[in-house]
């Protein structure tokens, strides 16, 4: 391929530093997420793939069958695997390249992101310990969007890794998923951190005891959580919100550098999508969603696509058939009858492929002339070892190159 025709997804997958896949449900958005990280740490690059909830084929093909019951990593950790399954690999891995994978569990993030954000490991342990913190614990997981995007953010600014590869889920929860960071940080608006910095330092002196720190505004707050909690409770409540008004800024301006992480250069998003009317609409429609909200999208790939042999192009040709199956001895009605229905399965295979090349073509012009779109073949079997995945990962680049119009 000359200079003129560089593949866009290489060169995503060796400078990006955030690689996104969004999509509908079961479209091949984790799978896919896996294969292109395969290939970049293959290529040298130290890669991160964070997946949600895998298939076990998936995780089989990562060489990530924990011990667990339910046959699963231990989540929100990094598990080795590559270098350390090099030798499944044809062609190996070039020096320095490594793949990690984290299977994200957004329930256990909530207590992780407040330890992150409490400066000493004195306020730490109050929080963690707070009868009120723990009661408001269920309603930080209820944002399990945000605490997944959080951890990435972390990932991202520990620079342990060059390429982080995110799958999200499924479609309609995908924006809100992205948008997670934007909503938290509206949610502490300047009325909230204004509720909460009424609250005086530790160790004041509340005037008109601990129902006079918090003002008219918040004393029937108060007294809600007073009456939930039992009055013995006031002192855990008032810990809670002085802990909280030091949390609460360093809170919102993470939401805030979460979201614009979203938005930089070095990110990518790719709209995996399956063909069929139903799905590239969808694919469409999400990729506007992301545009409007200023998220560009590299390009879509198109998974799963039914190869049609060459010989059935154009609808498959009743004569040729009919000379063949006469020297497999069909003969009369019943050779008739044979070449109608075969004939009738090519025509509707023929409108099945031109249907689906001139959804790709709508795609390829949605896309404009820097993005891609790639469509990716059906493969026969489940995916269940890293080569395959390498192979994929192959099939999503091949499928990039053959739409780049040189
Ligand atoms: N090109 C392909 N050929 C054959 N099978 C594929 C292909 N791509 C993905 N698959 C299979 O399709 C199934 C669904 O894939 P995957 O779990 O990656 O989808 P998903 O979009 O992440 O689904 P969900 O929305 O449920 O998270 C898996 O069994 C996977 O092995
Ligand atoms: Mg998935």
């Amino acid at each position: 391929m000359s200079a003129a025709a560089a593949n866009p997804l290489d060169e995503i997958l060796n400078t990006a530093k955030l690689l996104v896949l969004s999509g509908s449900g079961g479209v091949g958005k984790t799978t896919s997420s896996a294969a292109l990280a395969v290939l970049a740490a293959q290529r040298g690059r130290r890669v991160l793939v964070l997946t949600i909830d895998p298939a076990r084929r998936l995780l089989q093909a990562l060489g990530l069958q924990g011990d667990s019951p339910d046959g699963k990593p231990a989540a929100n950790v990094a598990h080795p695997v590559l270098p350390k399954l090099a030798d499944q690999l044809p062609g190996g891995v070039a020096p320095g390249g490594c793949l990690d994978a984290m299977m994200l569990d957004a329930s256990s993030g909530a207590i992780a992101m407040v330890e992150r954000l409490l400066p000493t490991p004195e306020l730490r342990d109050q929080v963690l310990n707070n009868r009120i913190y723990r009661a408001f614990l269920p309603t930080l997981q209820a944002s399990p969007d945000y605490m997944a995007l959080e951890l990435i953010f972390e990932l991202a600014q520990s620079g342990r890794y060059d390429l982080l590869v995110l799958d999200t889920p499924p479609m309609h929860n995908a924006l809100d998923f992205l948008r997670a960071g934007n909503t938290l940080a509206s949610f502490i608006n300047e009325r909230v951190l204004k509720w909460f910095s009424k609250v005086p330092l530790p160790g004041a002196k509340p005037k008109g005891g601990l129902l006079g720190w918090f003002g008219a505004g918040s004393s029937m707050a108060m007294g809600v959580l007073g009456k939930l909690f039992g009055s013995d409770a006031l002192p855990d409540i008032a810990q809670f919100f002085v802990a909280f008004q030091d949390v609460l800024p360093r809170l919102k301006e993470r939401a805030l550098a979460t979201d614009a992480m979203l938005r930089q250069p070095s990110t990518q998003f790719l709209v995996v999508t399956a063909p069929g009317e139903t799905s590239l609409r969808e694919a469409r429609h999400l990729y506007d969603q992301l545009r409007s909200h200023g998220i560009a999208v590299a390009g879509f790939v198109v998974n799963r696509v039914l190869q049609v042999p060459e010989a059935l192009h154009g609808g498959g040709n009743p004569a040729e058939l009919r000379q063949r199956l006469g020297h497999l001895g069909l003969v009369g009605e019943q050779l008739e009858r044979v070449v109608e229905q075969l004939t009738e399965a090519a025509r509707r295979l023929e409108h099945l492929r031109t249907s689906d090349s001139g959804q790709f073509d709508a795609l390829r012009k949605l896309a404009g002339k820097h993005g891609f779109c790639s469509a990716v073949p059906q493969r026969e079997g489940d995916i269940h070892h890293l080569a395959q995945l390498r192979e994929l990962a192959q099939a999503i680049l091949d499928g990039v190159a053959s739409g780049v119009v040189p």
